[in-house]
């Protein structure tokens, strides 16, 4: 009994120390295998062509997924095959995705590769993704094939960034990749009897071609805050000096840029949107409602021109309205891009904080600006009662109304009749339906002897400079 499992205990000794000084014996059977192994992120993709007549192509890849993670078959992306791993819904095994893509753009997914996994497959407990898989009718793609003979076949890989992606769906959304790279592999040395390459740290029959590039996605970031900037910034800036700034060209100058801005937030979003596949069509709900905000955009912008402005006199009076109308649509269209690009959670909800506290922003102080009138528009009244400041403001209406009063005891109907039409003339330049809201019985501006109330000045838009006899 002691002696045997003495015996025993010795041979699996010798065993241990045949392995620990001849790696070579456990080499041999594995696998034949081509390694790309990246030390920086662990990432170890294998590849066994098998040799005999089936065509299989054996894979064993291991990676931490970051958001995604895929090696290709290829020189560059366009007419690569690609295999892309990402979490599954649940987060606990892998979703693996063959693409192929038509340019330096999201890969699409290919049908095609009939991918088999194979036990073993799983995500680890520290989190590496581990894929064990068998791929048939993998060497040939649209627009490319595998080359058994290369011994340098060209490669590519990439890694996404770590916003987090969990789908079952083949077919999900990925962020551009934050690094990416190039290798040769040797084909040759991966051909053999068919099964899956082995862990392992050693990389085998490859070179690298070049480091692994950062990328950035500077041009939807662009468009993202250059919109932001234009919504957030700008245009409640532009409220204060639309109410608040005598001199009307300021207004005009901020409308201005603005504008510039939103335009070059327009041109970024159209020329990066052949880099997604869920943009590159233009039927995202992002671009569409996009589209439609043109409209009230160049409204906005449009009615308060002087020619436009004066077709009729209700087009400068819905300025304002129209102003928070297409700055509700901006706001949604940005909430959908990004819905499109899958930001994170908190990046959506600071969005819609922040735009929530513009909105209330803007809304309290054109409310406030309708009711006192904006600095120039009183401006524009001074001016044209030929007055310099407030005070003589006062006076002048003081005089208008001794004047008014005496005219009125002399002869009533003629001089109340000439002064409300006055009093029409003057208001109805920027809203014609002023004369309504005070009605003549009331007074006006001069015939009751009261400093202009809001329905006088609520009818005068500051972007427009009124017209006489309206
Ligand atoms: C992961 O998927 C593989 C292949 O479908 C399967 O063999 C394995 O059991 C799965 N692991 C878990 C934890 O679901
Ligand atoms: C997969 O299953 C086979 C038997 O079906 C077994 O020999 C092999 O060791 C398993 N591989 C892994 C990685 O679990
Ligand atoms: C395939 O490769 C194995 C070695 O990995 C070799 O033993 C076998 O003979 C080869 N088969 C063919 C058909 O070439
Ligand atoms: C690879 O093998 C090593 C031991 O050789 C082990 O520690 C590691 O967890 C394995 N990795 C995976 C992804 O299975
Ligand atoms: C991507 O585009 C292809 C066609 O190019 C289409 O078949 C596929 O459904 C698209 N995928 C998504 C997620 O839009």
């Amino acid at each position: 009994m002691m002696m045997g499992s003495g015996q025993r205990g010795g041979f699996r000794a010798l065993v241990a120390l045949l392995l620990a000084f001849f790696p070579a014996f456990i080499q041999a059977q594995n696998p034949a295998a081509s390694t790309f192994y990246l030390e920086e992120t662990e990432t170890q993709f294998s590849l066994n062509l098998a040799n005999d007549s089936s065509g299989d192509v054996f894979i064993y890849f291991a990676s931490p997924a970051y958001s995604w993670v895929g090696v290709g078959f290829g020189d560059g992306m366009k007419n690569s095959l690609m295999f892309v791993m990402y979490p599954n819904q649940k987060g606990d095994n892998v979703t693996i995705s063959p693409r192929t893509a038509d340019g330096h753009s999201e890969p699409s997914f290919t049908s095609k590769p009939q991918i088999s996994l194979l036990n073993g497959t799983r995500v680890t407990d520290d989190g590496m993704f581990v894929l064990r898989a068998r791929c048939s009718d993998c060497r040939v793609w649209q627009g490319g094939f595998l080359d058994a003979k290369n011994t340098a076949h060209p490669m590519l890989y990439a890694f996404g960034p770590g916003n987090r992606l969990q789908s079952n769906d083949v077919n999900a959304p990925l962020h551009r990749h934050i690094r990416y790279g190039k290798f040769t592999m040797n084909m040759v040395a991966a051909t053999g009897e068919g099964a899956v390459p082995a862990n392992t740290t050693a990389s085998n029959g490859v070179q690298m071609v070049g480091g692994m590039t950062r990328d950035h996605d500077r041009a939807n970031l662009a468009h993202a805050v250059m919109g932001c900037l234009a919504l957030f910034v700008f245009w409640p800036l532009n409220v204060i000096f639309a109410g608040f700034f005598r001199n009307i060209k300021i207004h005009v100058g901020v409308s201005v840029f603005i504008m510039v801005f939103l335009v070059s937030a327009y041109g970024l979003g159209i020329s990066t949107s052949s880099e997604y596949n869920r943009s590159k069509s233009f039927t995202s709900p992002h671009q569409i409602l996009a589209f439609l905000t043109i409209l009230p955009i160049l409204l906005t912008a449009l009615l308060p021109v002087k020619p436009v402005s004066h077709i009729h006199a209700l087009l400068p009076r819905i300025h304002t309205p129209l102003t928070t109308l297409t700055f509700v649509f901006l706001v949604l269209t940005g909430g959908l891009g990004l819905h499109l690009y899958a930001a994170p959670t908190s990046i959506i909800l600071a969005y819609t904080a922040i735009s929530l506290l513009v909105f209330i922003f803007n809304v309290l102080l054109q409310t406030c600006i309708k009711r006192r009138g904006s600095a120039y528009a009183r401006a524009t009244l001074r001016r044209r009662l030929g007055e310099e400041d407030e005070q003589d403001l006062v006076l002048a209406q003081y005089y208008a109304n001794r004047k008014l009063e005496d005219e009125r005891s002399r002869s009533p109907s003629a001089a109340s009749s000439e002064y409300h039409q006055h009093a029409r003339s003057l208001s109805g330049g920027a809203g014609g339906a002023a004369g309504g809201s005070s009605p003549p019985g009331r007074g006006g501006m001069f015939g009751g002897g009261s400093m202009p109330g809001p329905q006088y000045l609520l009818n005068m838009h500051p972007g427009v400079p009124w017209r006489p006899g309206a």
